[in-house]
């Protein structure tokens, strides 16, 4: 495995590089989500390139950048073992220029939810993809679906601007008592690991309800409350696949989100019926 820092040297190794690229963005302290997509990468591709870098744009102002998790060495062991061909790793001076043009991310979906309550993290989520997807061109691009408004504005940035990379959704994956894997779960003590397990539970209580043939979304939204509790609720929402707020569930159509706060961590899970 090539661990690569500077622009300059990836595009060499790039270059020599004779087949399809399935490339896996993250911000490192890796774990068992991020593994399950750089395994569906290893499958499709001939080459798989993860990138680790922790993009300060999508960060707002009182945000957790400058704490983020980080554990570097333990990302190049994660990544040597699963025989990953290129981990970049870059400086952010290696990435951001002093003077460059901006990219906003379409109101409809940045202004809603996560955009909602974090204004202009999407658009720095685009301007950092629009780089890496320019720079390594991959074939296809994998993310998972605990970041379901990021996929919707990743696909929208490929089409925008005629990127030729198929966007793969993938599984979101979870502790066995549920919780999403999130690298933020490490800002968790015991007892807010058991709070946070509400955001899981309130979407299973919400499947259960489907199930059972109840379609009205009001209904479901405030059996989920009743389980959140006491946590501070950013939003419960139900949206279709396009993110346009929906009533009614419509099976192999929906997806229920939502957003919490456990202590300081904010954590966000959905569920796609
Ligand atoms: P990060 O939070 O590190 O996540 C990298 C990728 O891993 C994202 O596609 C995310 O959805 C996926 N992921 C995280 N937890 C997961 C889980 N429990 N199951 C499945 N997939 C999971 O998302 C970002 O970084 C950044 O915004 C990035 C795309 C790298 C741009 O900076």
């Amino acid at each position: 495995m090539l661990i690569i820092r500077s622009v300059c040297e990836l595009k060499k190794e790039l270059s020599n590089l004779k087949g399809e690229i399935g490339f896996v963005p993250t911000m490192g302290a890796l774990h068992n989500g991020h593994i399950s997509l750089i395994e569906k990468s290893k499958t499709q591709n001939d080459y798989t390139v993860v990138s680790v870098f922790v993009n300060p744009t999508q960060f707002l102002p009182n945000e957790d950048f400058d704490k983020y998790p980080k554990n570097e060495s333990n990302d190049i062991k994660i990544c040597k073992n699963l025989e990953v061909d290129i981990l970049f790793m870059p400086d952010k001076n290696e990435i951001y220029l002093e003077n460059e043009p901006k990219i906003l991310a379409p109101k409809n979906l940045a202004n809603i939810l996560e955009g909602a309550v974090r204004p202009g993290h999407f658009d720095g989520v685009c301007m950092i993809l629009n780089k890496f997807f320019n720079l390594i061109k991959p074939k296809r691009a994998y993310f998972g679906k605990k970041d379901a408004q990021q996929i919707a504005v990743v696909e929208n940035l490929v089409k925008t601007f005629f990127m030729n990379i198929e966007i793969i959704p993938c599984e979101i994956i979870r502790e066995a008592d549920g919780l999403a894997l999130s690298s933020r779960n490490s800002y968790l003590d015991e007892e807010q690991k058991l709070y946070a397990l509400k955001l899981s539970r309130s979407l299973l209580k919400a499947q259960n309800l489907i199930n059972q043939g109840q379609v009205d979304t009001q209904m479901i939204k405030s059996e989920m409350k009743t389980i959140l509790e006491p946590l501070k609720i950013d939003y419960i929402a139900f949206t279709n696949k396009n993110f346009q707020e929906i009533s009614k569930i419509e099976i192999n159509n929906t997806i229920i989100l939502v957003a919490a706060v456990v202590g300081t961590t904010r954590l966000i899970d959905n569920i796609w019926i």
